[in-house]
């Protein structure tokens, strides 16, 4: 397996890494949430500047960290997918810089690939097929997983992602920015059975309901209106904590139910939490003892390889360097990608 420097841009953390046959060496994370927080959200044009401050330093750490000199590394990996596209164009442009000072291979990544990966970063018996349960500020998906590069998606949310329902209820709740784990440590002290909230049932036209599609949307909106209930009944102070505990367990009731089913469906015998909401502690317990209920395997990250960070990258363009896979110079960024289309990424190295 090879050893990597996997530099990631794609949204609000400026993130590098080195990782060796699945060993991080080093993780270096610069977080811009400071700069974000007093918008309430992530404002694009800041996070490109930013990241153009912060990236020469974070990648001199993270070498720096990893005790190697460039000659110990083999090749270069840089995000390339889905993101916000100045943020993404900042690590690729320095990445591939890198790659041809340093004459190294370099090799795009798909963002939620790395995701996926992360969990290899710490259970070595990990092995494909099973189903990953992505949740992160922009995706909330259900994805079979095959091998490297090669995905199906099973089912996903029809409109907003989990990620971004808790940022949503953060901000009408006015607790600040991100909300995820603002509303995950309130919750702790709060009454999830206090308010009855919708689980993002998608209706079928012939009865029923999708078995692994969802839908936050409704949801969001409907802790807006118990906010307005509540209001014009002028209960003084709102019930944060009982809002956040009932709101979080309806997100995680809907995440988990969908996420079992689909893996028992499937014949899947793990489920991989991944993406910016696996940190959620919540998630962590109630997917792992359903799970077992099911005699489903569950392989969780830990925090810091949950949220945006490298190492998840480096970890799985390692994969692909093994499978001779390179990227050219000239790739572009995407703010969408499927999943699907990551083999478009590379082409055969050659010989
Ligand atoms: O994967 P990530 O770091 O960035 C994206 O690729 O989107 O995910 C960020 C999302 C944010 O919406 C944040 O509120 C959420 O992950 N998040 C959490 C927790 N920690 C972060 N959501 C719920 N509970 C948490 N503890
Ligand atoms: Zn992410």
């Amino acid at each position: 397996m090879a050893t990597i420097l996997a530099i990631e841009t794609s949204c609000d953390e400026t993130a590098a890494a080195v990782v060796s046959h699945r060993q991080v060496l080093s993780s270096v994370v610069a977080s811009q949430i400071d700069l974000h927080r007093r918008y309430g959200g992530v404002v694009p044009e800041l996070a490109s500047r930013e990241h153009l401050l912060t990236i020469g330093d974070t990648v001199n750490e993270a070498l720096s960290k990893s005790q190697l000199a460039w000659t110990d590394i083999d090749a270069v990996a840089t995000t390339c997918a889905p993101g916000l596209v100045g943020a993404l164009l900042v690590g690729m442009s320095v990445g591939k810089t890198l790659s041809m000072v340093h004459q190294k291979p370099f090799l795009g990544a798909h963002h939620l690939e790395g995701h996926i990966y992360a969990a290899y970063l710490e259970h070595t018996d990990l092995q494909p097929p099973f189903l990953c349960l992505l949740v992160s500020g922009g995706h909330t998906s259900l994805i079979r997983v095959e091998g490297c590069g090669q995905y199906r998606l099973l089912g996903k949310t029809r409109d907003d992602a989990a990620g971004e329902a808790f940022d949503k209820v953060a901000r009408l709740l006015e607790l600040g920015y991100p909300g995820g784990p603002i509303i995950d440590r309130l919750a702790q002290q709060g009454n999830p059975r206090a308010f009855q909230l919708p689980e993002g049932n998608i209706s079928l036209p012939e009865g029923g309901y999708h078995p692994y599609d969802a839908s936050f949307s409704g949801l969001k909106t409907a802790v807006l209106r118990l906010i307005e209930r509540l209001k014009a009944d002028q209960v003084e102070p709102l019930p944060v904590e009982d809002i956040a505990a009932s709101f979080q367990r309806a997100v995680v009731r809907a995440l988990t139910k969908r996420a079992i089913r689909c893996a028992a469906d499937n014949h899947l015998p793990a489920i991989v939490l991944g993406g910016g909401v696996a940190a959620n502690s919540e998630l962590r317990q109630t997917l792992t003892t359903l799970a077992a209920e099911r005699d489903i395997s569950v392989y969780v990250p830990s925090l810091k390889f949950c949220t945006d960070n490298a190492a998840m990258i480096a970890c799985a363009a390692s994969d692909h360097f093994d499978q001779g896979h390179r990227s050219n110079l000239d790739l572009g960024v995407y703010s969408r990608l499927p999943l699907e289309q990551v083999p478009q990424l590379y082409q055969p190295a050659s010989h």
